[in-house]
């Protein structure tokens, strides 16, 4: 499926429904995607479980499948993994820019087969987003990369050797690219400056059971030493943390009768902490399971986007709809990616009071949103178009809805089993 035809596709919502009963959280997208290229590193069947049925997990089993592996799907959410001979050692710009977490696959192709090929990301809305650290990095491990014909090629036919690696900026899929080199490098690797997120900690996990030998994940010093092979395995996938914490704003805008299960609130102690400076609760109602309670009154705050365990800039446009609706002005700052705030003209059509200076955006408060015509203009912020048309006022079109479709898993089912009103539409735009 490409990309610009799904891009045709808009959600419609018909706003303020009374909603009540279970969302479940899925696995996690920004897990599931490192883990299916993890398993490039064996020769053996790896199996993933709680794989979220999502556009990124589907162009990631595309580009695995081009690559030479068999992906089959054995259940629902589970996927069995087995690359013995590759045929092509190449992700293709089709498949690259659809995705830039593709980047992924050149560690682990590099360290197990001596090269890897994959096509430049190219330019990104939300920011320039390079991959300069991935490849420095690569470098210090003794590949050489060229850059020809828009594609980057590294090449270490004698394999990868460990060494010191200091990233000049925390990086979660750079983290993750070098751990995955690491593994089948020759002696040992030490990561400094390494990202902290659960996504990587639970990959670490997962290439410890196919016998890598990894300390410090979870710590900005992460050390490797290189094993000749990997084996098999079968791992789950953990919740998805964004999906979840999207799921408590939109709980606590619309004030319905929700219950999440699979939060997971060991990943969201600082988000949590922030919905409770905004007067918004979650209260345990069983096992995995919560729902939301909050004061009839919403409280102000300042958010800094920062690295984990800090605020999520996955979170920033979810939570920037939930201050629409506080009593008091309050300032949202993004740190890690430049212009992330394209929801903001978005929401400001639905009735948002919202400035942006610099990096940071002024969120004044107003009391409605009334439905119109939105775009959803990248994966986190068609969330905040979701959650801004279910409180709106009549019907929100989001257009675009393919990037809704690349990270929440049957989004439009989940809000109905829930009692909202919601459809897709082809479009002709
Ligand atoms: C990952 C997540 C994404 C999340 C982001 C930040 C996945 C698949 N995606 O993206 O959902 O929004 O972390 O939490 O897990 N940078 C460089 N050079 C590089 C690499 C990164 O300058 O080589 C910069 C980026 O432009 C950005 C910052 O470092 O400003 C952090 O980016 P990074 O952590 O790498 O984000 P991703 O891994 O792409």
């Amino acid at each position: 499926m490409m990309v610009e035809v799904e891009s045709k596709e808009a959600l419609i919502i018909e706003g303020q429904r009374k909603l009540e009963g279970v969302l479940k959280v899925s696995g996690a997208k920004n897990s599931a995607l490192p883990k299916i290229v993890a398993t490039i590193l064996t020769d053996k069947e790896v199996i993933l479980e709680n794989v979220p049925d999502l556009l990124d997990v589907k162009t990631m089993h595309l580009l695995l499948e081009d690559i030479g592996a068999k992906v089959t799907n054995i259940d629902k959410n589970v996927f069995s993994y087995s690359l013995s001979n590759p045929k092509s050692l190449q992700a293709n710009y089709d498949l690259v820019s659809r995705m830039r977490a593709s980047i992924l696959v050149l560690g682990p192709m590099v360290s197990r087969f001596g090269y890897g090929e994959v096509a430049l990301p190219g330019g990104c809305l939300i920011g320039a987003r390079p991959v300069d650290l991935h490849l420095k990095a690569l470098e210090s491990m003794g590949a050489k990369i060229k850059i020809e014909h828009g594609y980057i090629k590294a090449y270490a036919p004698k394999g990868l050797r460990g060494a010191h690696i200091f990233f000049d900026k925390i990086t979660v899929t750079g983290t993750e690219n070098i751990v995955m080199a690491a593994v089948l490098a020759k002696g040992r690797t030490v990561i400094e400056n390494a990202a902290l997120e659960p996504e990587i900690v639970d990959l670490c996990k997962m290439l410890k059971k196919m016998g890598a030998d990894i300390e410090g994940e979870g710590t900005h010093r992460i050390v490797i030493n290189g094993v000749d092979s990997l084996k098999g395995t079968n791992h789950r996938v953990i919740p998805d943390r964004i999906e979840a914490g999207t799921f408590a704003v939109l709980s606590a805008l619309t004030e319905g009768n929700i219950v999440i299960e699979n939060y997971p609130s060991e990943y969201l102690e600082y988000v949590d902490e922030v919905l409770e400076k905004i007067g918004i609760y979650l209260v345990k109602v069983g096992e995995n399971r919560v729902t939301v309670k909050r004061d009839k009154v919403l409280r102000p705050v300042n958010i800094q986007t920062r690295e984990y365990p800090l605020f999520p800039t996955d979170l920033q446009a979810q939570f920037m709809t939930l201050l629409c609706f506080v009593e008091g002005v309050s300032e949202v700052t993004e740190n890690i990616f430049e212009n992330r705030f394209m929801h903001v003209p978005e929401l400001n059509r639905l009735g948002a009071n919202i400035e942006i200076v610099g990096r940071t955006a002024i969120v004044r408060p107003v009391s409605k949103f009334s439905g119109a015509d939105v775009r959803a203009t990248d994966l986190r912020a068609s969330a905040a178009m979701v959650i801004a048309g279910l409180v709106a006022e009549g019907e929100t079109k989001i257009h675009n809805i393919y990037h809704l479709d690349r990270g929440y898993e049957h989004i439009d089912h989940k809000l109905m089993g829930i009692g909202a009103k919601v459809r897709r539409e082809t479009v002709e735009d």
